[in-house]
């Protein structure tokens, strides 16, 4: 089972609101975080851009374009009201100079169509018009780049006047909201960098912690990281240590009493050879004869645990390997491997586990049947027989030490039964499992994987 795979577990399917909610929210850390740390950030800026938006520029653009619209109904009106030209010349000039708009005279013109409005600050501009001005008038809102051009109708032609744009436009809206956004992005950017570096100790520790799982050394890890990342890593490094010497120790035990009755079994061996030919004892030594057996048979395999660590190879030379060894033997094999396929496994443990299962399928059956199936899990080696294969309620119990589908023990119709112990038990040491199905031959088939 992979790491993701945690989140299908039934008990969490019991709370569907949860469970659809969370199927919304990022999965990784790295996106909780990110979560985290923005989703307020952008909040903020969108609460205060809206309050901003609301109070401040609709306060100030409304006095702006009443102050407009009520220097441009003075001026209208004392256009009007003046009688000379030079009285006019002079309110022209003053215009200019102190108000920043431009008047011209159209005598005997009447007002140009209106061209469409669009925007809040034009409608408020209008608003203001409505009421400062007892005149019909025209808002032309693109007079020119940066310029807002008003015609006022007077009985005798049109006043044209221009004002430049930042008479009502405030410029400090767009900067706001540029410094706003700004800014919020620059932080947020250096939050996520620094966060980043946080999260990578977390990932590699979940690396090692699944290397280990699988049984490989992990000298690249290192304890890094924030306090609590590195107390994890270290507990890590401490477990696998204990896992380490606590099978070392079981092994070595096994393997000395193992080695310690070879001893007595000889001396019995001899006895009875000196006791010479009578009832019973054929059978006895044929029974010694079998332990004998089965301690070697240990013994082999514990002298092959030891010391082994998992390297790099190819895992279609490792069965081709077995299967030009098995051939040599007895047997008809096909081996289909389409291409090479690297894996990192302790080599020789592994040569030796699908060695048991060849072994077993050519025993027990005429044909092999050897192929290897690939997904993103792991490496599966599929071994099949046409031999009588095993029952499915007895399948479970030939992996126990010593156990025979055949209780006779004779050597000529089976081995001592360690073959399916040691082939799971190096299987489950890479992380993966053999497990004993039907086959498309009739007999049984093993499957042995390894995940990547
Ligand atoms: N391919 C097979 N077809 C039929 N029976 C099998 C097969 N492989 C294993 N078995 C049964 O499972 C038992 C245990 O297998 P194993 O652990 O390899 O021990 P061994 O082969 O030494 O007897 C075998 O004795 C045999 O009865
Ligand atoms: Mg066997």
């Amino acid at each position: 089972m992979r790491l993701q795979d945690l989140s299908s577990f039934p008990s969490l399917r019991s709370v569907p609101l949860r469970l659809r909610i969370k199927r919304f929210l990022p999965r990784s850390l790295f996106g909780r975080t990110l979560l985290i740390v923005v989703a307020p950030t952008f909040i903020m800026l969108a609460v205060a851009t809206y309050v901003f938006f609301d109070r401040h520029w609709y306060t100030v653009t409304q006095r702006m374009t009443h102050a407009l619209s009520g220097d441009i109904a003075f001026i209208v009106d004392l256009l009007q009201k003046s009688s000379n030209p030079q009285s006019t010349a002079e309110v022209l000039d003053m215009a200019v100079q102190k108000m920043d708009l431009t008047v011209r005279f159209a005598p005997g013109q009447s007002l140009p169509s209106a061209p469409a409005l669009r925007g809040p600050i034009a409608i408020m501009l209008k608003h203001e018009l409505n009421r400062s001005l007892s005149n019909p008038y025209v808002l032309d809102m693109r007079y020119a780049p940066e310029t807002i051009g008003i015609y006022v109708g007077v009985p005798e032609g049109v006043y044209m006047i221009l004002s430049p744009e930042r008479r009502i436009y405030t410029p400090t809206t767009q900067v706001f909201i540029l410094w706003m956004t700004g800014s919020s992005i620059l932080l947020t950017s250096v939050a996520l960098l620094f966060m980043r570096n946080q999260i990578r100790p977390v990932r590699r520790l979940a690396e090692a912690a699944d290397s280990i799982g699988k049984g490989r050394e992990v000298p690249w890890f290192k304890i890094e990281g924030a306090s609590e990342v590195r107390q994890a890593g270290a507990a890590l490094l401490v477990m696998r240590e204990r896992l380490k010497r606590q099978i070392t120790q079981r092994t070595a035990m096994l393997a000395g009493v193992s080695h310690d009755l070879r001893t007595p079994l000889t001396r019995m061996k001899l006895q009875i050879a000196l006791m010479g030919a009578s009832d019973g004892l054929e059978e006895l030594s044929g029974d010694i004869a079998e332990m004998e057996e089965m301690l070697n048979a240990y013994l082999a395999f514990a002298r092959g645990e030891e010391g082994e660590s998992a390297v790099s190879f190819d895992l279609k030379g490792l069965l081709e390997e077995s299967v030009t060894a098995a051939r040599r033997q007895n047997g008809e094999i096909v081996l289909n491997v389409p291409s090479e396929l690297p894996m990192i496994a302790r080599r020789n443990a592994l040569k030796r586990a699908i060695g048991n299962l060849l072994g077993n399928a050519l025993r027990y059956g005429n044909r092999a049947e050897v192929s290897v199936l690939q997904d993103e899990n792991g490496v599966s080696v599929i071994i099949d027989d046409d031999g009588p294969g095993i029952p499915p309620d007895r399948r479970e119990d030939m992996f126990r030490p010593f156990t025979r589908l055949e209780e006779s023990r004779n050597t000529a119709t089976g081995g001592v039964g360690l073959g399916l112990t040691i082939a799971r038990d190096i299987a489950r040491f890479h992380g993966g499992d053999v497990i004993l199905e039907d086959s498309s031959l009739g007999g049984l088939r093993a499957r042995i994987w390894i995940p990547v």
